[in-house]
């Protein structure tokens, strides 16, 4: 039997067209399978190692249903070494964006059940593309990682596909913030992208980072180093400064991410966003009296300081646990985000050494990059002497510190609360450095040197002549501590602008940020400046 033309079109129709259900079914189970990302057997391996899924830490960093995942269906196009057998949706990193406390955010999160997160041409395009949209938009971008390094068996295009990451990192680097939490291992050219973004988070236990692994640092060095000790969080936090921040899980630090993103601002041309309740409780005004001891060689700890001028509970410390002898990190006045920069004279007097000035110079720049205003508060009494300083270049190390103060043109305060001793003065924040206000504690000590020393360096043929050198040494060095050893020479001469009370800091903080809101400095026009790296 002959069937009509038209009846043969209408069953070739049944067949192509396919009703829209089965279509919207069809999308719903590849969804599903792109959910599962490695498998479930991968998935139970990861869990047990204490790890959540690339697609769990997404849901905890953003705002409840915000996700808007792109390139979900993207997959590799290598053949080498039966790759083609394994092919997987997304191919190890989930991009997209959401909100972060309704605020945009750029997200990327590597898949370790994917071929172990490694990162192949078309995982990088995935990145990079995330990345593109963050500059283009204006808003931070947050790196999730998780991943074996450059995929083994697609050679130089995984490289390559690194080399496009860390272009654009730098292209981006202070024009959107860049936040990494490593998450999982982090080996090889890994390490270099969380490197060039402005804050790395790491896992306790779970998380390392090295150039080169344990096995090639034995067969190199012979040195046997196990993962953790070679790289992992602690390390990082405490020996190379490569960390910011370390948690002791992954939920953790998702949270502390989500919490840092709250002081900073969306891109360059954006102020850091004001909380519009703050409390500031009174007794704080009271305790900032008796917080410096009554001998001034004594140490005390200048958290104590910052918190009793700050917003309470607002002071998130930055790189807590290396060169502790000076303390940075965000906090907020009246709801507004500053950047605080103190010694500590809790630790190594306060003294100023290699670490201490690195991790002041790029916590400085960052705040300057991104609109956020400085507090400096200054008790310190020179730069660490030694070999180990000098032959390991503490003069181009130093040097970075006032290059990072002398080129901000954010709103800067200095108050000098006890030592302001040498060239460590000059660097910190100084008024001829370009501070905007500078303010000095009754307790300030502002001089070339220690009274001390100095003592014996001018009066040394006069002490050297006395019948009792010692009691001579002991007036030369009173008359200099007389003389010096007080704010009053430098505010005689407008090195300082004024000397204040202890309870009256915060109020003048608030008063003084507040005038210097509108402040437009600008650079002379160059391409760039050269800071002593
Ligand atoms: C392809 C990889 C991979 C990689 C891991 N896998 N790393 N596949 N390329 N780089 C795969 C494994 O074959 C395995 O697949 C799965 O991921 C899980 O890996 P395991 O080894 O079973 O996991 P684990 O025991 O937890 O060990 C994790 C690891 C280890 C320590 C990261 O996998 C490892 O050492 N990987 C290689 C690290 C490395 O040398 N990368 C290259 C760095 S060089 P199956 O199918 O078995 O589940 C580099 C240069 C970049 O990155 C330079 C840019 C400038």
């Amino acid at each position: 039997m002959r069937i009509s033309f038209q009846n043969q079109l209408l069953a070739r129709n049944d067949v192509l067209l396919k009703p829209m259900e089965d279509k919207n079914q069809h999308l719903k189970d590849r969804r599903a399978q792109i959910h599962v990302g490695g498998g479930k057997d991968r998935i139970e391996k990861h869990h047990a190692q204490g790890k959540l899924t690339a697609r769990e830490r997404l849901a905890l960093l953003l705002d409840e249903g915000s996700f808007n995942e792109i390139g979900a269906f993207v997959e590799h196009r290598s053949t080498a070494f039966d790759l083609d057998k394994q092919r997987f949706p997304g191919d190890g990193v989930i991009t997209g964006f959401g909100n972060i406390h309704g605020r945009l955010v750029y997200v990327y999160s590597q898949d370790f059940t994917v071929l172990g997160g490694s990162l192949s041409e078309t995982h990088a395009a995935k990145i990079c593309r995330i990345m593109d949209l963050a500059l283009k938009n204006g808003a931070p971008i947050i790196g999730l990682n998780d991943s074996g390094g450059a995929r083994i068996q697609e050679g130089v295009v995984s490289l390559s596909g690194y080399s496009e990451i860390f272009f654009r990192n730098t292209r981006a680097s202070g024009v959107v913030p860049q936040i990494s939490l490593i998450m999982g291992p982090c080996a090889g050219g890994a390490v270099y992208s969380p490197a060039l973004t402005d804050f790395v988070f790491m896992v306790e236990d779970t998380s390392y980072m090295f150039v080169t692994g344990p096995n090639v640092v034995k067969t190199v060095t012979h040195e046997e180093v196990t993962s953790e000790d070679l790289g992992g969080a602690k390390t990082h936090a405490e020996r190379s400064g490569v960390n910011h921040f370390v948690a002791g899980n992954d939920v953790e630090c998702l949270k502390n991410a989500r919490a840092l993103l709250t002081y900073l601002p969306q891109n360059a041309y954006e102020e850091a966003p004001k909380t519009a309740v703050f409390e500031f409780s009174k007794a704080k005004i009271e305790a900032i009296k008796t917080i410096l001891p009554s001998n001034s060689g004594l140490p005390y700890d200048c958290r104590r300081v910052i918190d009793s001028l700050v917003d309470d509970a607002s002071f998130k410390e930055v790189q807590e646990d290396y060169a502790k002898n000076i303390v940075v990190g965000f906090a907020r006045l009246e709801g507004r985000t500053i950047g605080v920069v103190s010694n500590q004279p809790a630790e190594l007097a306060g003294v100023l050494d290699i670490n201490a000035s690195r991790k002041g110079a790029r916590f400085v720049r960052f705040c300057d990059s991104f609109n956020i205003p400085l507090l400096i508060l200054e008790d310190v009494p020179g730069f660490l002497p030694g070999t180990d300083q000098e032959w390991n270049g503490i003069i181009s190390h130093g040097a970075k510190l006032i290059y990072a103060f002398a080129e901000a043109t954010v709103p800067r305060i200095t108050v000098i609360t006890r030592k302001a001793y040498g060239g460590a003065y000059c660097v910190m924040n100084s008024k001829s450095l370009g501070a905007d206000l500078s303010y000095a504690w009754p307790t300030a000590e502002i001089a070339v040197m220690g009274a001390k020393g100095a003592a014996e360096i001018i009066f040394r043929r006069e002490i050297n002549a006395a019948t009792d050198p010692s009691q001579k040494w002991i007036e030369k060095e009173a008359e200099y501590a007389d003389t010096f050893a007080n704010p009053y020479r430098a505010a005689e001469r407008g090195i300082v602008d004024d000397v204040i009370l202890p309870e009256e800091t915060r109020q003048k903080l608030v008063l003084g940020f507040k005038m210097l809101e509108k402040k437009a400095e600008n650079l002379p026009l160059k391409k760039h400046g050269n800071i002593p790296l």
